[in-house]
This record gives structure tokens, C-alpha cells and sequence, in this order.
């Protein structure tokens, strides 16, 4: 076979979708070429051949992954390279390892094992028939990869020091994309659809149903409805149901959500029936509005409409589903409640369009107008296909022929019948147009079960520890990874699940209709094998390279026992099963998750010393109390957490894990031997009481890569030892400040009499360096402390003082780098208003104010107050507004960039009337600001509410849909209970 050159991007050895771990076992063996091994081999001829063979094999590889329509036999010959690169690389790392441990015996069966993977890679490369296939498509590989050069495709990972922040534009373009999809006509439609025959006074229940092609924001759209309004009922639930439904789920959903009671007791032992009879009888008497969103057969509906009953009490169900014979059946027999969602106009999608590619809707220059509505032509309004092709354009340069080459991608300019597939070839253009890392990265995301919330920094860890990510210039690889994460956005291929303060989407999501995508691609690769509901196995069932189980609905999931899994990297499961795969059955994790899963016993993990190349154990909501001592042989661990599991004591091997960087356990107490743990750099929620020796706060003061450090501080002011411990950790934190230290989060047990009142003063030199400032618990400092004024890095400060006095605000307002503050109060001091004045907190955007004795009052704002603050969120007590504190006055109006209200109400003890009226207010304020506040209310504790004795409650509902006569008596009662802003 011919030699092709090597690309550069192979030094970095990274794993990848297209080479398996062809990259990193050339790597090795160059290492095994070393002085070191060898002497010890006897093999080097043997692995020169090997090289040469695998470098040419790996170069083609990578070519082929540029065209998406391989036929079968070439795609099996790449598999089997593949699965050859993981067998080459299991066999040196196993080596290697017998190395280390000095046990040369295995130094024959190498010799052996590499004169076979020679001989086999020249027979794959040999056999005539592939050859001349793969003679034929080199033309055209070499057309994809002139092609990839051309538009600098690929490059080299973002390595240097290049860093990819989430692009600026995207937080407004998704908030212009609900808009575009919802506000006014088609949300005011539905609800006007939604109303009807309340007038009438016909109490009949009413089921609409919203039907469009996926990627037409539905979702969107029914979230507006119900967020619109939800409120106007006595109960209400928002439920998806996936593609492959669970009904015990989704009931369990829709009780919760109604009932707002989180942890419905015994919910998860009751089946179907019983949650039906839950359900029915708890919507008995109340009238409802439950939103079921994206159903996907007719088999789903009658069971979920069986536990909504008519009760007559003009109820509202709103489904939204792909399928028009779905629709209908929600509907039956009144067809007209069909709701056909239309794609968005050709000027909305224009306006979109524009705004994800130059920043501004009515920006696009005039010679790319023709080549823009051609583009366009083809997302036939899709929201989705359109923000995917803008993604995809505004990485680009902005050239002519750069568009003209992508609008010929999606598809003959003749065929102008918007469609399904349309949307299906822009997406997989964007996903094709992905650089070989990111595409690897993408896949992986097929390791998480549907509808999941999945957290950048632990995904990131996986990455790494599965060896997608590699870096060459001083960035840490957690780094070059988030901004990866951040390219994948940009490119809208995950979107934000939330929006932190500092806006780096900690959280993210992936759209159904690209995680179809991801789901098939991962599965023809032969990245990942996927068992979930019914045993439905996507990707490989002989062998698993990834594995992952999601048996949070059943527990008798089980993986056919004739799968080989002694190669796989990855483990993931997600619930209880009954028959977890054991970790015998695996040789090569290298990373292993497991969650929710309640069935698991100490004995699981006895033998996991085996997996010597384990890089990443997350357990979180396992029930084991216990880690073997064993552990201390994962010499090759990075990254340790345990969530809420049992266990609160560490194996005493622990401090062998040389190269452990996370270390997440809460509840375990600080142990000695941590400062041998050089390579730590954040460890989380550790407890510190008397019973430890002081001299492991010294050690903990030697960790110098440490940037992160959580702490549950738990020695009680009264010991007698108690200076002792408060001296250690002062001179602890001193020195890992001047180290690495940037981030602080502690606790104290408050209710046994422990305090932090030492850090109040005598915390000195204090951390001027500390970028993060986090408190948990209910302790309150009694006034701001001395320090408070010299952070003056800290962008985070989650603090809590009691009472708050004035100059509280005075001292943070000074702060220069705070991007986000959280004050926690137990009440304002008496008499005192807050004011915040138009000087301090320059650079605010979040601001979150907890007061938890009283109704807010006197905490006003001034003009031009927190000039930069975009999210506010405050909490109120609905039961206080009658009480003379309740004068609701924040001058709300004067902050001008506000975007964004958070309202958490506190129900104890109020009636529904009372919550309502307080929400009333609220609304009403923001009524004078300038901007489109979007204002989110949480109401807590809603079981413990007053109930109304007021027998006529039931008639009262009727009124509650809309302009009558309750809306009024609203108004009224706001101007007795609050003083409204004056004009
Ligand atoms: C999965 O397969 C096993 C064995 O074939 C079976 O016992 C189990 O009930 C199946 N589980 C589901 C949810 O179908
Ligand atoms: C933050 O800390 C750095 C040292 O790491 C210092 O150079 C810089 O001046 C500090 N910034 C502020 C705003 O104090």
C-alpha cells in the first residue's frame, strides 16, 4: 500500500471516532522503543514494521472519515483496524505496566503478539479486493481532504493559547429564537384555542394538540403557553415523554409536578395503576392544566389520559407531538383541536438568520442576499435548521464561494419542498464539517441517556480521561476541553442548559433531533453500544468499546452475556439494575460512572485494583459505604467523585494516588497523608473536626497545584483545642493562596454551636487573591467582615450576613471584579433601608438577595443603580403582604438592564389568593422597566399552604381564565396591600 504522510495532528496522539486508538498506540510504541523497555522486549524490529504498517493505516483512516457514504466492505476492514489498535494498545499498556512492577515475564508472549498484529494488518491491508476499492475512493479522499485544507478545517485542536469563549451573540439568538417562535401569534392563538367554551361555561375537559416537524420549536412554543398561563389553574405539570416511553415515569412526573411535592413519599414502589389512582384522585377536585410534550405513539396517550380524568372543572391538557395520526387521537374525536405549528416566515427566519451570522438582523450584505435566501429556502423555517446552518456559516470566513459550496451540500437548488430531511442534511453538514476532535467529542455524548442534563466539567473530565484531548502549549487540558465544549455550542450542535453568572454554561443539552444524529453516527462507528429501555441495544452487541445503560425505568435491563466487554473504555449506567454488568468483565476502563443506582453492595468494587488504567470513577447516589483498600493500585487516577454515596471514610491507601487531580467526596473527614497527593487540584467538601490532627491542615497547606477547596468546618467553638485548629487553617489558607488557591467554599455545622466567627477578624493576612467566595450554611456573619473590602479579585461572593446594616452594601459595592453576589440575610436591621445608589457595583450582573424572615421591603434601588445587572432574583413571603413590612417598594424601573426576574415565593401559611396577589405585584412592577423582563416564580412549599375556607372556592375558579371580574379584585387589593410606584 502506498505510504501516505502523516498528518500533524497525530503528535497528539488523541483517540479518536475515526482512528480508534490508532494515535496513541503509535505513541507507545515509540516509547516502548526507549532504553527503558527495550532490552526488556527483544521485539525492536518488530515494532519499527509495526509502526510503519500502522502510521500509513492511520493516515488513511482518518481520510475516509471525510466521506460519509463508505460501502459496507470498506467499512468493515476500518473496523477491523480499529478493533486491532484496541487490541495492540491493551497489550502494551498491559506490558508496560508488568514493567513498573517488574515482572518481565510476559516479555515472550509480546514477541509473539506483535509478529501476529503485523502479519494480521498486512493481510487487512493486502486482500486485492479492498485494495483497488480503496485505490478508487483515494481520488476522492483526496478531494475531501484538499477540500478540508482549503477551508482550514481541520487544523491542529485549538491548542496554544487560543481560547474559545461561547460566542456572544448566541444568549441573545436563542432568546430571539423563542421570540420568534412564540410571542403574539401563534402563543396567543393557542391560548385563545385553549379558551374557548370557557365563556360558555362548558366545564367539559379540553385536549389541544400541537403537530410540526421536529426542530420547529414545539417545546418552545408549548413552554410559552405555560408559562403564559399555568398560573390561571389550580395545578399544573410540564412532561416530556421520551421516544421510548415509560409510563411508570411520566406519571411519576405529572404527580410530582401537580401535587409540588418533590419527594412524593413511596412514589417509586407504586406501578402503573396506582399512580393512576394517585393521580386521579388528587385532580378529583381541582382543575388542572398539564402540558405532555412530544409524544410518539398512539400507544403512550390512552394510559397518560386515563390519569387525567374529566372532572369538570374545564381542565386543559396541551400535547405536542411529529406525528399527525398522534395528534388526532390526543384530540378525538374533535379533530379541530389540532393545531397545526406553521415554520417560521420567510422574514422571521431571515431576521435569524442574519443575527447568528452578523450580529444584526438587517446586516447582510448585499451580494450574499441571493445565496442567503437559496440557504434558507432549505431550512423551510425549521428554527432549528437555521441557527445550525448560521452556526456552521459564522465559523467560517465569509466568502462566496465558502456559501455557495455549503448551499450545494444541502441539496439540489430544484427541490424547493421543504422537508424532514432537509433539516436532517443541514444538520449532518454541520456535523460532517466538524474537525475529527470535536467529532469524537460529539459521539461520546451518546454515552448519556436522552433528556439529560449533562455537566461540562465531568463530561470534560471524561474526555480527557478517554484521551480525546491532548494539549501542547501551557493550557491545562480541563481548559483546552471547555473549549472544545464552547466550540460545540458555537456550533450549536449542544445548547446551554442553563446560564450561569459568568456565562459559561456549566450545564448542557442536547436537541432530539441531533442526539438521533449523534445516537446513529456512534453506533455505525462503533463508538458506542447504548442498552436502554426493553433491552434496545444501539451500536455493536459482540463487542463494546463504550458502554453505557440506562435503567433508570426498568431494573432489568440486561447486556447479552455474549458481549465481549474486556475492551471497553467506558461505563456508564444510569439506575438501579438488578443485573449490573461486574467490573471482572472488564480489563481496560478507563472510565467508569455510575449513578442512581441503588442495588449496588461494597462487594461490587473489590476487585477494581485490576483496572489499572482507570483515569475517572464517578459514584453518585450509590448506596455503598465503602471502598476497598485496593483502590490505592489505580495508579492512573485523575479523578475521584463520590456523591451522596455512604461512604464516609476513605481507604488509608488513598494517599497512593499519586496523580489524582479531582477528589469530590463529601462527608469524609480530612485525612492524613493528603499533602502526598501532590497533584491535587481540587478537593471538595471535606470535613475538618477535633478528631483529626491539626498537622493535616499543615499538609493540606503544602498542596501546591490546589485551585479549588471545599470545606465543612465542624470544630466547636467551645473545645478547648479550638485555637489550635483556628490557627492551622488560617496559616493553611495563607499558604494556599500564595500557591494556587481561587476558589473557596465553606460550611459549618450551626446547629451544634459551630461558627465562623474566627474568620471574622483574625483571618490575616486575609485571601486577597481568592476569585470565588462561597458560604453553605445557616451561619450568619454578625457584621461584614474586616476582609470583605480587600478581595478585590473575587468576581463570586456568596456570603451571609445578619443583620445586613448599610454599609454592608457600601463595602461589596466597591468590590471591582464582582460579576455575581449572593447575600443571604435573615433580616434587614431594623429600622434601616437599603439603598443602592447609582455608584457602587459597576460590574454587577447577577445579584441574587435572600431575606428569610420578612416580605422584601426597603431594599431600594436608585437611578442607575447596578448599571450592568441583568438577573436579579429575590425571594418573598406570600404570607407577610398583609403585615404592616409589606411595603413593596424596589424601583425596579431604574435598572435598566435588567433582563431577567427570579422569584422564589414562600407559600407557608398563605392562601392561593395571597400567592397570587403577591405574583400580581411583582408583574406589575416590572410593567415600568424598560426592557422585556422575563420573570420566573417558583413557589415553595406549596403543601404547606393555608387552605381557603371559603366554600365558594370552586365557583371563584371559574374567573380565573382571564380578563373577568378576579383580575380586577386584583388591582384592588394590590393598591390596599402595596405601594405601587409613584409616576
Ligand atoms: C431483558 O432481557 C432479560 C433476559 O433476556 C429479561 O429477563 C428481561 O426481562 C428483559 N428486560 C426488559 C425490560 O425487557
Ligand atoms: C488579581 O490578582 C493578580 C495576581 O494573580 C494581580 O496581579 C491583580 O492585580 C489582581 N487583580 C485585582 C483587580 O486586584
Amino acid at each position: 500500500m502506498e505510504q501516505v504522510q502523516v498528518p500533524p495532528t497525530l503528535a497528539l496522539a488523541l483517540v479518536s471516532v475515526a482512528t480508534g486508538v490508532l494515535s496513541p498506540v503509535l505513541g507507545k510504541l515509540s516509547t516502548l522503543l526507549e532504553n527503558k523497555y527495550s532490552s526488556l522486549t527483544g521485539v525492536g524490529d518488530e515494532i519499527l514494521e509495526l509502526q510503519d504498517e500502522l502510521s500509513s493505516m492511520n493516515a488513511l483512516l482518518l481520510k475516509l472519515s471525510d466521506i460519509d457514504d463508505l460501502d459496507i466492505q470498506v467499512k468493515e476492514w476500518r473496523n477491523q483496524i480499529r478493533e486491532l489498535s484496541y487490541e495492540i494498545e491493551d497489550c502494551i499498556d498491559d506490558f508496560v505496566h508488568r514493567v513498573e512492577q517488574r515482572d518481565p515475564e510476559k516479555r515472550k508472549k509480546m514477541k509473539g503478539f506483535f509478529q501476529e498484529s503485523i502479519h494480521k494488518l498486512r493481510t487487512l491491508g493486502a486482500r486485492s479486493e479492498i485494495a483497488s476499492k480503496i485505490l478508487k475512493l483515494k481520488a476522492r479522499v483526496d478531494h475531501a481532504s484538499e477540500r478540508r485544507k482549503r477551508y482550514n478545517f481541520d487544523g491542529v485542536p485549538s491548542s496554544s493559547s487560543m481560547v474559545v469563549p461561547i460566542d456572544p451573540r448566541l444568549p441573545a439568538l436563542y432568546a430571539e429564537a423563542e421570540s420568534l417562535v412564540g410571542i403574539d401569534g401563534p402563543r396567543d392563538e393557542l391560548i385563545e384555542r385553549l379558551a374557548e367554551g370557557e365563556a360558555n361555561l362548558v366545564r367539559k375537559l379540553k385536549v389541544v394538540s400541537v403537530v410540526g416537524l421536529g426542530g420547529l420549536g414545539k417545546t418552545t412554543l408549548s413552554r410559552q403557553v405555560y408559562d403564559r398561563i399555568g398560573r390561571q389553574f389550580d395545578c399544573r405539570a410540564f412532561v416530556s415523554v421520551s421516544q421510548k416511553p415509560d409510563m411508570r415515569k411520566i406519571l411519576r412526573n405529572i404527580l410530582t409536578s401537580v401535587t409540588g411535592i418533590e419527594h412524593y413519599p413511596g412514589i417509586e414502589a407504586c406501578d402503573e395503576e396506582q399512580l393512576i389512582n394517585k393521580l386521579r384522585g388528587f385532580l378529583n377536585d381541582k382543575r388542572y392544566f398539564v402540558v405532555i410534550d412530544d409524544i410518539w405513539s398512539t400507544v403512550a396517550w390512552p394510559t397518560i389520559r386515563c390519569a387525567l380524568l374529566e372532572n369538570n372543572l374545564c381542565s386543559r391538557i396541551l400535547t405536542t407531538t411529529r406525528i399527525t395520526s398522534v395528534a388526532r387521537s390526543c384530540c378525538s374525536p374533535d379533530y379541530s383541536n389540532v393545531y397545526e405549528m406553521k415554520p417560521l416566515s420567510d422574514i422571521n427566519a431571515g431576521k435569524l438568520f442574519a443575527k447568528r451570522i452578523f450580529g444584526s438582523e438587517d446586516q447582510c450584505p448585499s451580494q450574499f442576499k441571493d445565496l442567503s435566501n437559496d440557504i434558507l429556502r432549505k431550512c423551510g423555517g425549521l428554527p432549528l435548521a437555521v441557527i445550525s446552518i448560521a452556526s456552521l456559516l459564522a465559523s467560517k470566513p465569509c466568502t462566496k464561494e465558502q456559501w455557495e459550496s455549503y448551499r450545494n451540500h444541502i441539496g439540489s437548488a430544484l427541490e424547493d419542498v421543504p422537508s424532514v430531511s432537509n433539516m436532517q442534511k443541514i444538520i449532518s453538514l454541520s456535523y460532517n464539517d466538524l474537525p475529527h476532535y470535536l467529532k469524537t467529542c460529539l459521539l461520546y455524548l451518546s454515552m448519556f441517556p436522552e433528556d439529560f442534563v449533562i455537566p461540562r466539567d465531568q463530561l470534560v473530565r471524561r474526555w480527557i480521561a478517554e484521551g480525546f484531548i491532548s494539549t501542547c502549549g501551557g493550557q491545562r487540558l480541563e481548559q483546552v476541553g471547555e473549549c472544545y465544549y464552547n466550540e460545540l455550542i458555537n456550533r450549536s450542535m449542544i445548547m446551554p442548559a442553563t446560564q450561569e453568572w459568568d456565562r459559561r454554561a456549566v450545564f448542557c443539552r442536547v436537541h432530539d433531533v441531533i442526539l438521533d444524529l449523534i445516537v446513529s453516527k456512534s453506533a455505525e462507528e462503533k463508538f458506542v453500544t447504548a442498552v436502554g429501555n426493553n433491552n434496545h441495544t444501539l451500536g455493536p452487541q459482540d463487542k463494546a468499546c463504550r458502554l453505557s445503560l440506562d435503567c433508570r425505568d426498568q431494573d432489568n435491563i440486561v447486556v447479552s452475556s455474549s458481549m465481549v466487554l474486556s475492551k471497553a473504555r467506558s461505563f456508564s449506567i444510569y439506575g438501579s439494575s438488578e443485573h449490573t454488568p461486574l467490573l471482572s468483565d472488564f480489563q481496560a476502563l478507563r472510565v467508569i460512572n455510575i449513578e442512581q443506582n441503588r442495588k449496588l453492595e461494597n462487594h461490587y468494587f473489590d476487585d477494581i485494583g485490576r483496572l489499572v488504567q482507570l483515569k475517572y470513577l464517578t459514584l453518585q447516589e450509590v448506596n455503598i459505604s465503602k471502598l476497598p483498600d485496593q483502590i490505592g493500585e489505580l495508579q492512573q487516577l485523575e479523578s475521584l467523585e463520590l456523591r451522596w454515596t455512604g461512604i464516609k471514610e476513605l481507604p488509608k491507601n488513598i494517599v497512593r494516588l499519586k496523580k489524582l487531580k479531582f477528589l469530590y467526596a463529601s462527608n469524609v473527614r480530612l485525612f492524613e497523608g493528603i499533602g502526598n497527593m501532590q497533584a491535587l487540584q481540587e478537593v471538595r467538601y471535606v470535613k475538618v473536626d477535633s478528631s483529626i490532627p491539626t498537622t493535616s491542615l499543615d499538609e493540606l497547606g503544602n498542596l501546591a497545584e490546589l485551585r479549588y477547596l471545599g470545606i465543612d468546618w465542624l470544630v466547636s467553638d467551645s473545645s478547648s483545642d479550638q485555637k489550635s485548629y483556628t490557627d492551622s487553617f488560617v496559616s493553611c489558607m495563607d499558604r494556599l493562596c500564595r500557591f494556587k488557591l481561587r476558589y473557596l467554599n465553606i460550611a459549618c455545622d450551626v446547629e451544634n454551636g459551630i461558627s465562623l466567627d474566627f474568620l471574622l477578624d483574625s483571618w490575616s493576612p486575609p485571601p486577597c487573591l481568592l476569585e470565588n467566595f462561597v458560604m453553605r450554611s445557616a451561619y450568619y456573619f454578625p457584621r461584614i467582615p474586616e476582609w470583605a473590602s480587600l478581595l478585590s479579585n473575587v468576581t463570586l461572593l456568596d456570603i451571609n450576613i445578619n443583620p445586613v446594616r448599610p454599609e454592608v452594601l457600601q463595602v461589596l459595592g466597591c468590590l471591582p471584579s464582582l460579576l455575581s453576589l449572593s447575600l443571604y440575610t435573615r433580616e434587614v436591621a431594623p429600622g434601616a433601608t437599603l439603598i443602592i445608589c447609582s455608584s457602587g457595583f459597576q460590574c454587577l450582573e447577577e445579584f441574587e438577595f435572600y431575606s428569610w424572615n420578612i416580605a422584601m421591603g426597603p431594599l431600594v434601588f436608585e437611578v442607575g443603580a447596578m448599571p450592568k445587572l441583568e438577573k436579579f432574583v429575590f425571594r418573598l413571603v406570600a404570607r407577610c403582604i398583609e403585615s404592616p413590612c409589606g411595603n413593596f417598594y424596589l424601583g425596579l424601573q431604574h435598572v435598566r438592564s435588567l433582563k431577567h426576574l427570579l422569584v422564589d415565593i414562600d407559600c407557608r401559611g398563605a392562601n392561593a389568593e395571597e400567592v397570587q396577589i403577591t405574583e400580581a405585584a411583582i408583574k406589575n412592577a416590572t410593567d415600568l422597566t424598560i426592557n422585556h423582563v422575563r420573570i420566573d416564580f417558583s413557589r415553595l412549599w406549596m403543601d404547606q399552604m393555608a387552605k381557603d375556607d371559603d366554600a365558594g372556592g370552586m365557583e371563584g375558579s371559574e374567573h380565573r381564565g382571564g380578563e373577568g371580574p378576579a383580575e380586577s379584585s386584583t388591582k384592588i387589593l394590590l393598591q390596599q396591600h402595596f405601594k405601587i410606584f409613584p409616576v
